[in-house]
């Protein structure tokens, strides 16, 4: 059997460059902006794109418009479009806006998710389980977030027991999907797969995805340890987008062209058009004025490494 025969022919990306992309781009990008990439994401084909962020506007202000990107957005039936919701005051705004499905989130470490929502573990914990018993309740689908599951700026490697803990602890809640995070990119595939193995132990491959950040180089070898050991839920943005404000260091996510191109060149399907992705990457690149990190996009269209 050839090494790669045993990886899942079928892979779901999920699209985080309109949230994990936009909160830490300095310069606030206009609503309808914001809309119009949400939208040309949507016509590549994603059944996950993570549209905004109810957060405290305070704390991350590029995303201050949530209502009205949520509301605004011509959204596909086949197409769920996650929003990050903090606490209640959080998910009373997604709902009213509409939302259908939300993301909660926490870290694998005390200090990062002090600086990231001032509270520790124990406590983001207990107000996600408010978050997720109201949430389902009115019928969302959740998704949960750790992160610095591998190395964290502030305390350093992160133990794979910790990140088990955790998962554990989200699930028992009742979130549908757990999201094992690399917010500063240091991950490298030995840890992937002790970290991924552990977790294997006791959760289903369908209830955890992967999101890496590709800091060091290292996120697509990582994505291919989690395809190897049967992970089929890849979190990426478009162009490489992103960066955490409350990381110090963290670059982009890993590029969702660079993901796809490795996925399509190795026969998984995603039903995610490559082109239509790299056009959506266009559109926001002229919005932010910079240069891409994705290396796909890159060679298409002849722009040199930075
Ligand atoms: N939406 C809008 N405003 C909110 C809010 C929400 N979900 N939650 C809190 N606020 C407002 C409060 O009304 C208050 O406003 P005021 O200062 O004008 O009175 C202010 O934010 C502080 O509220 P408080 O409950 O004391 O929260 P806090 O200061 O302890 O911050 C969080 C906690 C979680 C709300 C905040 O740290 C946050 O939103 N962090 C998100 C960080 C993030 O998005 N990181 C990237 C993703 S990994
Ligand atoms: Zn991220």
């Amino acid at each position: 059997m050839g090494l790669f025969a045993r990886i899942p022919r079928r892979v779901t990306v999920v699209e985080v460059g309109p949230r994990d992309g936009l909160q830490n781009e300095p310069g606030v990008v206009p609503t309808a902006d914001k809309v119009r990439f949400i939208e040309l994401l949507s016509d590549a084909g994603f059944q996950v794109i993570e549209a905004t962020s109810f957060v405290s506007p305070r704390a991350v202000p590029q995303l201050a418009d949530a209502e009205e990107v949520l509301r605004s957005v011509r959204r596909r039936p086949q197409v769920r479009y996650p929003v990050l919701v903090p606490n209640l005051r959080g998910l009373e705004r997604a709902l009213r806006a509409g939302a259908k499905e939300i993301a909660v989130f926490t870290a694998a470490t005390e200090t990062f998710n002090l600086k990231n929502i001032k509270m520790t573990i124990d406590r983001s914990l207990e107000v996600i389980g408010e978050v997720v018993r109201e949430g389902r309740a009115a019928g969302l689908w959740v998704r949960g977030y750790i992160s610095v599951c591998f190395g964290c700026p502030y305390e350093g490697r992160v133990s794979p027991g910790k990140v088990r803990e955790v998962v554990n602890r989200l699930l028992e809640l009742g979130v549908d999907e757990v999201s094992v995070g690399d917010t500063i990119g240091v991950a490298t595939p030995a840890q992937v797969e002790e970290t991924v193995g552990l977790l294997l132990k006791e959760v289903p491959a369908e209830r955890l995805a992967l999101h890496f950040h590709d800091t060091r180089g290292t996120a697509l070898v990582n994505v291919l340890t989690g395809l190897l050991m049967g992970i089929s839920i890849f979190d990426s943005s478009a162009g490489g987008l992103g960066g955490c404000p409350f990381a110090p260091g963290a670059s982009g996510n890993l590029a969702t062209e660079d993901l796809l191109y490795m996925l399509n060149g190795m026969g998984t399907e995603t039903g995610v058009d490559l082109d239509r992705v790299v056009a959506a990457t266009d559109f926001i690149l002229g919005v932010l004025k910079r240069p891409p990190a994705s290396r796909y996009y890159q060679s298409c269209r002849g722009v040199s490494p930075r």
